[in-house]
């Protein structure tokens, strides 16, 4: 790379089942740009997600690398899962894709651990929930990553897994307060599980978060899921 490390951007993505998103981060991981949006295209198709990434890539100017938020289960840049988009992304190589659109080295992970890695502190058990079209969700210990752990297709209460209960299609079908009971009783059961330190609510949803919380649960802004991108070049 020709430029001095400390003027390296990143173009930092999170696609989303509803939005796929977009900024720029300098090298300590601050945003530089206006955040750009656009509907996920429907049926969400690699195709498809990669015209929108590249539209909006056009519209954040200079960037030197990128990284990738996906809403599924993602290995050495392979999305292997993709619940919430469509079945064609199981086994797309989507960081030789996008790369070979884009002309730079992109990194891919699931969206939750990114962002994950924009909200832990770095100590201790830290959990990591967001709730949004799908449910995701992400652990910590000291720091590290327990990579792709895929809460929400696994069995929560009534027969149905957590992104069944907490999605945003039951949001929209039951309503934000019977909603927000429903996340209650699964705080409660995750804290069981994990004894974390801290757990985590982000994602597009949890502005509608009613509840009081108890004080190592700490709602986070949508943003977080850009933000972590800059952690994906941490060698
Ligand atoms: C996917 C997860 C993802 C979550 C949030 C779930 O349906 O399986 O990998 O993190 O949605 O997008």
């Amino acid at each position: 790379m020709v430029e001095e490390n400390g003027s390296i951007r990143t173009l930092s993505v999170d696609i989303g089942g509803s939005g796929v998103k977009a900024i720029v981060l300098d090298v300590m991981g601050n945003p530089i740009t206006q955040r750009g949006r656009l509907e996920t295209p429907q049926p969400a198709t690699p195709e498809v997600v990669i015209n929108a990434i590249v539209l909006l890539a056009a519209a954040q100017g200079e960037f030197h690398r990128v990284s990738v938020g996906f809403p599924g289960v993602v290995r050495r840049g392979v999305t292997e899962t993709a619940v919430n988009l469509h079945p064609t992304w199981i086994g797309f190589d989507l960081a030789t894709g996008l790369s070979q659109h884009l002309n730079k080295p992109v990194r891919v992970i699931n969206d939750a651990d990114m962002q994950g890695l924009g909200a832990i502190a770095g100590k201790g058990v830290e959990l990591v929930v967001t709730l949004g079209t799908g449910f995701g969700s992400a652990l910590f210990v000291d720091g590290k990553l327990v990579p792709n752990m895929e809460m929400g297709h696994h069995p929560f209460r009534k027969d149905e897994t957590y992104e069944q209960q907490l999605g945003r299609a039951a949001l929209e079908k039951i309503g934000a307060k019977k909603w927000n009971r429903r996340l209650e009783r699964a705080i409660a059961t995750l804290e069981h599980l994990f004894n974390y330190d801290y757990l985590y609510i982000g994602g597009g949803e949890a502005v509608k978060v009613d509840l009081r919380l108890p004080l190592n649960v700490k709602l986070i802004p949508n943003i977080t899921g850009l933000l972590g991108g800059i952690a994906l070049w941490r060698d």
